[in-house]
């Protein structure tokens, strides 16, 4: 299935369907199996430098644990992908510098979550995204990666501009596509007049080319992928479908994106990445 190949923030990756960080993504050995079934990178479920008991929905065992983990996957060939909480600009540092240490392929700041928008509030201006996203990019050598909340506060013209300049390789935003959308997938075609569909599209058609977008909600199944793909995302993220379905979702949503892409004669995802057009 190589027409899934994909190369996310200058990493290459054997598939462009990925784990969204937190379900089954804590515990060594739920990444384990994560690792076993899919091909494609792994995304840790975000961590804090010390670990956390509470919110339930950021419950982690801290860096170290996952620095170890990391530390043996990497060298068996796996891209993994680190995601990082904490309520300082210093802890968000030093859980960055521990995991790119490690030999994690690339970072993703996770500021999508409440607990880091209500301590740090990363978007209280540009300059405080600037300032923290920009300290971090200073002391880590691997790939960066900003997962984005739905909402920023800022036209994502404004934010895509920040995260070039930072040299953020990879935005992760939502995948909030209407629920109404009519496609035309085999043609690429969209219904009604030219616009940003989603968050991801809004970015990826603001971000020139400079930024991978990675689209992260409602992935389901290949045909979400492959919209996600026609609408800028270079990578998806799946998660409650992992929840629903196990570890096996990965590697089924894999063949069914591969499976999209040899109907439509393509032969790679990066032939359809942004490749929507508009019929009014
Ligand atoms: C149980 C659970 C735990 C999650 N934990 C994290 C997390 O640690 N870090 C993070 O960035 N997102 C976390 N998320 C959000 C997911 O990464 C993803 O953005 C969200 O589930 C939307 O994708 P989906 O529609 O495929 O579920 C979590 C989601 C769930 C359901």
């Amino acid at each position: 299935m190589e027409r899934n190949a994909v190369r996310l923030g200058e990493v290459d990756l054997a598939s462009s369907i990925m784990n969204a960080s937190g379900p089954r993504s804590a515990e060594r050995g739920e990444i384990y199996e994560l690792a076993a079934v899919h091909r494609g990178a792994i995304v840790f479920k975000s961590c804090n430098l010390a670990g956390l008991d509470a919110p339930d929905n950021l419950k982690n065992a801290g860096a170290e644990h996952f620095a170890a983990i990391a530390g043996e996957l990497t060298p068996r060939g796996k891209a993994i992908i680190a995601s990082i909480v904490g309520t300082s600009e210093e802890e968000f540092i030093a859980v960055a510098r521990r995991l790119d240490r490690a030999g994690a392929a690339i970072l993703e700041l996770n500021l999508a979550d409440p607990y880091v928008l209500n301590s740090l509030a990363p978007f209280a201006s540009l300059d405080r995204l600037k300032a923290l996203v920009g300290r971090v990019r200073g002391e880590i050598g691997c790939a960066l990666a900003v997962k984005l909340p739905p909402a920023a506060g800022y036209p994502a013209r404004a934010l895509a501009d920040v995260l070039k300049a930072m040299r953020v390789a990879i935005a992760v935003c939502q995948n909030d596509l209407p629920k109404d959308l009519e496609v035309d997938i085999a043609r690429g075609l969209a219904k009604g007049p030219e616009r940003a569909l989603s968050h991801a599209h809004a970015i990826f058609r603001e971000s020139e080319g400079l930024l991978d977008v990675v689209a992260v909600g409602g992935i389901n199944a290949g045909r979400d992928a492959y919209l996600a793909h026609l609408t800028g995302a270079k990578a998806v993220q799946v998660g409650s479908a992992l929840i629903k379905e196990g570890a096996g979702a990965l590697g089924r949503i894999d063949r069914e994106l591969d499976a999209l892409l040899a109907e439509h004669g393509k032969r790679s995802v990066d032939e359809i990445v942004g490749a929507l057009r508009f019929e009014q």
